[in-house]
């Protein structure tokens, strides 16, 4: 009988129990053992950590936020952080490890899902000699390999939620509201929820912005008597001289950042220069929690469904992807080797200038 492992690594995203439960359910009707690693490998680490799953464990998990198998920034394990007995953390590549303790479970394969440093890991491994399929996992729909990932609609049905209660605040008392919304280096969630939520301008990564541009907006506003703005801001915009703003490091093991603080540097400019009151939030990990929508569970039900099919097929180093209308596999150095960034002829992007969105640019 095959025996198969799962894990969810790198931060949440809604429908990652959506795939466990397909994952599961696919491949206990092929006959096969599903194990589940806690906190991405550490059951791979620590066998306290690794769990089984059956159709009766994951009943029901599907609407569920979250993943009931945990999931950590922290599990790197080529490069992992662990506190000796004299309380020192040392950085310790713990990848042989498990290796062995995947042979002498005996899996077949492993089921990996996660954003691009997760499955990034996921073709280390590969290339040790692990059979390993991988699933995209993020809000910010920045992987290149395929259309949409999971959590993306989620994260931007919430942002919209948040703009559409912000705009009653904000009429009140002809304030202009300055949002900062998730993404890293992408303006997906900023763009979708921006258009959908009525923002007046939208800031994102692929466009430098000028301050006088927004500034201009909101005077035309007033013009038209509309007296107050609501101005949304991806986390990784930046001036057109200015740099990208960092809130801290990230726990990644890779040379990465946190994202955070555009958009307090932006309602602080708008301040300085607009006779107008101005407030700022950041919507931060709101938009990671929750159910997934119906889209997004089922955008997640047809990759684990198809992760086992691509096991099953013993397609292993690559990852299922969404190319509609079809489900479909790219390896998994394809999927970690470029991001997915708006594309500035989209029409989506049109649809925000035709319907007088400023982007901050002098388009
Ligand atoms: O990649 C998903 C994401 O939510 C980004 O949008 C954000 O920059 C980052 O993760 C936040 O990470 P953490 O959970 O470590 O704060």
């Amino acid at each position: 009988m095959r025996k198969i492992v799962i894990s969810t690594g790198g931060g949440d995203a809604p429908g990652l129990n959506a795939v466990i439960y397909a994952v599961v359910k696919s491949a206990t009707m092929r006959g096969w053992e599903v194990y589940g690693s806690r906190s991405g490998y550490n059951g791979l680490i620590d066998f306290d950590d690794l769990i089984r799953l059956t159709p009766n464990d994951v009943e029901g998990i599907t609407p569920m936020g979250g993943t009931i198998l945990g999931s950590t920034n922290k599990g790197n394990p080529f490069s992992m952080p662990i506190t000796n007995l004299a309380g020192e953390v040392q950085i310790v590549d713990v990848s042989e490890r498990i290796m062995n303790n995947f042979k002498r479970m005996g899996f077949y394969c492993h089921i990996a899902v996660g954003g691009d440093g997760t499955l990034e890991i996921a073709h280390r491994f590969s290339e040790m000699g692990m059979p390993v399929i991988g699933v995209p996992k993020t809000i910010d729909n920045d992987l290149e390999a395929t259309d949409r990932t999971f959590g993306f609609d989620t994260a931007v049905s919430t942002a919209t939620e948040a703009l559409d209660k912000l705009h009653s605040t904000a009429k009140s008392h002809d304030r202009i509201m300055v949002v900062e919304v998730m993404g890293r280096e992408s303006g997906w969630i900023a763009l979708y929820s921006g258009i959908a939520g009525g923002a007046d301008a939208i800031l994102m990564p692929e466009i430098s912005f000028s301050i006088d541009k927004i500034c201009e907006k909101i005077s035309d506003n007033d013009l038209h008597h509309k007296h107050y703005a609501i101005v949304v801001v991806a986390e990784g915009a930046a001036a057109e001289d200015g740099k990208v703003m960092v809130s801290g490091e990230s726990e990644l093991g890779r040379d990465e950042v946190l994202l955070g603080g555009i958009g307090k540097w932006v309602a602080d400019e708008l301040r300085r220069r607009l006779d107008k009151d101005v407030r700022h939030l950041i919507l931060g990990h709101l938009q990671r929690g929750g159910s997934p929508t119906t889209f997004d569970r089922l955008l997640a039900l047809r990759f684990g469904a198809g992760a086992v099919r691509l096991a099953d097929e013993g397609k292993f180093g690559h990852m299922v992807a969404w190319t509609p209308p079809v489900m479909t596999s790219v390896p998994l150095i394809d999927a970690i080797s470029s991001k997915k960034r708006v594309d500035l002829t989209s029409d989506k992007v049109m649809t925000a200038r035709d319907i007088g969105i400023c982007l901050g640019d002098s388009i």
